[in-house]
């Protein structure tokens, strides 16, 4: 059966106290702390560059910069949480060793990315002994993702983004629960994340499609008593 991980996503925390960021939201509960890994682009180029979409080497697949290996490596210093980081970057591959090297433990990359690699990423990912797990954007049709939760080495987790990637404090999109539903039927005791929007007002609709794992960055870190919305959250997905 799955169990309900709640992940604070560390994006909506103070990066300049990253590590007592980390140890409040675990002490309040957090299974797993969420890292969000971006590169940035100029948004003017951005239509141009989909137009070049898997063609150039240039293009980024959101507009934001976060962190990288160097932050996760400092962090993996100050706990030994599971650090379920989300690629959100053109060229995962590039990042398996040096994550791996930094600390990570999941590493999600994008199927938008790794249409062509996938079966190289998953290999190398769990060789370097990180857990793998598969994104898709709101716009990326579900059935992109099945070949690689039915692959004979398989990713271990599907997150399903329920807003576009990129930034923190979005509206939660209930169109994607239908994705979240589908998994579940297919697949019972896959792990499914849900990342975009969750909240107190989201987790019911998430939670009775089927998510397990629930990232959620401003409505923790936003709430007086994180402690409270942590433990709501994971009831959710209980009941
Ligand atoms: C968005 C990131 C999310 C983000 C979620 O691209 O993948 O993890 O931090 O933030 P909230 O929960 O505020 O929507
Ligand atoms: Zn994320």
């Amino acid at each position: 059966a799955v169990t309900p991980k709640i992940a604070p996503s560390m994006l909506s925390s103070d990066f300049a106290n990253l590590a007592s960021e980390a140890h409040r939201m675990l002490n309040f509960g957090a299974d797993w702390l969420h890292m969000d890994i971006m590169i940035a682009i100029a948004s003017k180029l951005n239509g141009f560059f989909k137009l070049h979409f898997n063609k150039n080497s240039l293009r980024h697949f959101v507009p934001n910069l976060t962190i990288g290996a160097p932050v996760i490596e400092s962090l993996r210093k100050h706990t030994k949480a599971y650090l379920d980081c989300h690629l959100m970057v053109t060229n995962p591959l590039d990042y398996v060793e040096p994550l791996a090297k930094a600390g990570a433990s999941g590493f999600t990359f994008h199927v938008e990315t790794s249409k062509n690699d996938w079966k190289e990423l998953i290999q190398r990912i769990k060789s370097h002994g990180m857990r793998p797990g598969v994104s898709l954007k709101p716009g990326t049709p579900i059935e992109e993702v099945f070949p690689l939760v039915e692959a004979e080495n398989p990713v271990e987790m599907v997150l399903v983004m329920t807003v576009e990637p990129g930034f923190g404090g979005q509206k939660f999109m209930p169109e994607m629960m239908d994705k979240v539903r589908i998994l579940r039927k297919k697949y019972p005791s896959l792990d499914i994340e849900v990342d975009g929007g969750l909240g107190p007002s989201t987790i019911e609709v998430a939670a009775s499609a089927g998510a397990n794992c629930i990232v959620a960055g401003s409505s923790v870190f936003g709430a007086p008593e994180p402690a409270q919305v942590i433990s709501l959250l994971r009831n959710s997905v209980e009941k």
